[in-house]
């Protein structure tokens, strides 16, 4: 797409109608989606089509891919903030049907947390479609480089490339979370449908290295050629490295 704008409106129009032919047979629609500035645009275009053009999210379920750890629901940088302030508190979707993992679990119950998550996704139906952006190091979740194909919702070292490119919502690097609540490869993998944003041309270079390198796990993303449903939509900046 010439623009992010003009991306993020396409793949808005494409969860419109998925909602859409759901509610006309009165099932749900399972969502999952991501956080970080590359969603911005898609989140404001499905607040728009809400608030002008009447879409509902009423039938929506959507399930977060990740949280830092440890972060208090209402701190600034908080992805469980984010989500409202971008999105759920714009539309009519009922607060119960939002998941995004808790950032205040105590350390010895992540992991029931982590399997839990994953129940509710399944007891959901699975994932219809899930909204990825993509990290310069290829994360996709914060599933960083060398992340297993059979990984699950589990806390994570965030590498320290990642921790960089997020310091500027920290007033200083070293406020900047460890560790975070990722949604696992598995978890994404079994999405019925992916869709990848990438903006900017800060992203070129791994847009490329994911679409047409080898498949491996040091480059998370590129394990999506693997996906039998897959698309990746990118603005022309994003492109430029691609072949
Ligand atoms: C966020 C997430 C991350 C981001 C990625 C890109 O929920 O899962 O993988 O999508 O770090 O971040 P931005 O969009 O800020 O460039």
């Amino acid at each position: 797409y010439p623009t992010a704008k003009d991306g993020s409106k396409a793949v808005a129009q494409e969860i419109a109608a998925l909602i859409k032919a759901r509610q006309a047979t009165n099932k749900n629609v399972v969502l999952g989606l991501a956080t970080g500035s590359t969603p911005k645009y898609l989140y404001a275009e499905l607040v728009r089509l809400h608030r002008e053009e009447g879409l509902s999210f009423k039938n929506v379920i959507t399930f977060n891919l990740d949280e830092y750890y440890p972060i208090e629901p209402d701190a600034l940088q908080s992805y469980n903030r984010f989500m409202k302030e971008q999105l759920f508190n714009h539309i009519d979707i009922p607060e119960e049907n939002t998941h995004v993992p808790d950032g205040t679990i105590p350390k010895e119950k992540v992991k029931e947390f982590a399997a839990e998550y994953e129940a509710k996704i399944e007891a959901a139906g699975g994932i219809d479609l899930q909204i990825l952006g993509i990290g310069t190091n290829g994360h996709i979740g914060f599933n960083e480089p060398g992340s297993a194909l059979t990984s699950h919702t589990r806390l994570v070292t965030l590498d320290n490339s990642t921790r960089m490119a997020n310091a500027f919502e920290f007033s200083n690097m070293s406020l900047v979370p460890r560790l975070a609540i990722t949604m696992g490869l598995n978890t994404i993998f079994k999405a019925k449908r992916v869709v990848l944003l990438a903006w900017g041309s800060h992203k070129s270079k791994i847009v490329q290295r994911s679409v047409e390198g080898h498949s491996s796990d040091q480059v998370p993303a590129s394990l999506l050629q693997q996906h039998s449903d897959c698309k990746f939509v990118i603005d022309e900046q994003a492109a430029e490295d691609l072949t």
